[in-house]
């Protein structure tokens, strides 16, 4: 067996400002570090390039895959970035914990455990920041999404609560801490939806209603901001209902669904302090936000509506 590189990176969940991130407001996202992606990369000297994910059951040569590969794209952006061939002597395997299409940030957090372990592999791991990782990921969501804020490669590759601004030439990233801990159940509708599906259908009706979207985008920056206020005062009970009011503004922007309306009832019914949609929507997770005694009740109200499962997370 040849050497053996592994690497891993979390899922994510917005907080606030999803989708408004996308046209410059700003937006807060954490990572469920309990989530994650994972990648092995092994030695073996062989002229080609085996790509595994065996999760899906799925295996191909790097040299015969398309463009459109996600894996074989990752390849090519850390080459180009690194500039160093990477197209034979290795095997390279991708396994996930994170639902596919439901708001969690599984690509980008495969993405940048593919990264992390193909830096590794050519000994460049200690040498390439947190920051280049989030833009090779960032380079690889383009290729996938068309127009992708940033938010999700840079909370996953930070690996910390992060306020996010898309600006130009650079986002504007700040990492923060919450004053106390947030605890959330994330409730998973089952229910898959594309990313890029739901951001163009956004783009669509921003297009037709400028004024009316615009004005909602202004409202989930604001949320967004207040958001950022009450974590770091560690005023719980106001982020509960800063998250209601951003779910509000969600449906009016039309990406919530029956399925995710119907979770966020049951989780404010069993006692949570808010809940909302958690990423593009139209399906995929909701977060709600619980205290030590409630969570077993939001759990619990959760499964019995309907929900796929139920994950834990905490922020801070
Ligand atoms: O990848 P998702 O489903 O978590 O959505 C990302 C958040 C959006 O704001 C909807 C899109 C983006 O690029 O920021």
């Amino acid at each position: 067996m040849g050497i053996v590189y592994t690497a891993s990176a979390p899922g994510k969940v917005i907080l606030f400002g999803e989708h408004a991130v996308v046209y410059g407001r700003p937006a807060l996202a954490a990572p469920v570090i309990h989530l994650r992606a994972r990648a092995e990369i092994e030695e073996t000297g062989a002229p080609d390039v085996l790509l595994r994910a065996p999760d899906v059951g799925r295996s191909a040569y790097l040299s015969r895959t398309h463009a459109d590969n996600p894996l074989a794209a990752v390849v090519r952006v850390v080459e180009g970035r690194c500039g160093r061939s990477l197209s034979a002597g290795y095997s390279l395997s991708v396994t996930s914990a994170i639902p596919i299409a439901s708001g969690l940030g599984s690509g980008a957090a495969i993405s940048i455990a593919v990264i992390r372990a193909l830096l590794q592999y050519l000994g460049l791991a200690d040498s390439v920041s947190r920051e280049a990782v989030s833009e090779m990921a960032y380079e690889v969501e383009r290729l996938h999404h068309g127009t992708p804020s940033g938010i999700d490669n840079t909370v996953i590759a930070y690996e910390r609560p992060v306020y996010f601004v898309r600006r130009d030439p650079e986002p504007q990233i700040e990492t923060f801490h919450p004053a106390r801990p947030l605890r959330l159940i994330i409730g998973d509708t089952g229910v898959r939806s594309a990313t890029k599906d739901v951001v163009g259908d956004v783009r669509r009706r921003w297009e037709r209603e400028r004024e009316g979207f615009e004005v909602i985008f202004d409202a989930c920056g604001r949320l967004a901001e207040a958001g950022r206020t009450a974590l770091l005062a560690g005023d719980i009970e106001s982020v509960g209902e800063l998250m209601n009011e951003n779910h509000a503004w969600l449906q009016q922007m039309t990406v919530s669904s029956a399925p995710l309306d119907n979770l966020v009832a049951a989780a404010r019914a069993a006692g949570a302090l808010g809940a909302k949609l958690s990423g593009a929507g139209r399906g995929g997770n909701m977060i709600a936000l619980v205290t030590d005694e409630t969570e077993e009740a939001v759990s619990a109200g959760l499964l019995a509506v309907g929900a796929m499962r139920v994950f834990k997370s905490d922020v801070g």
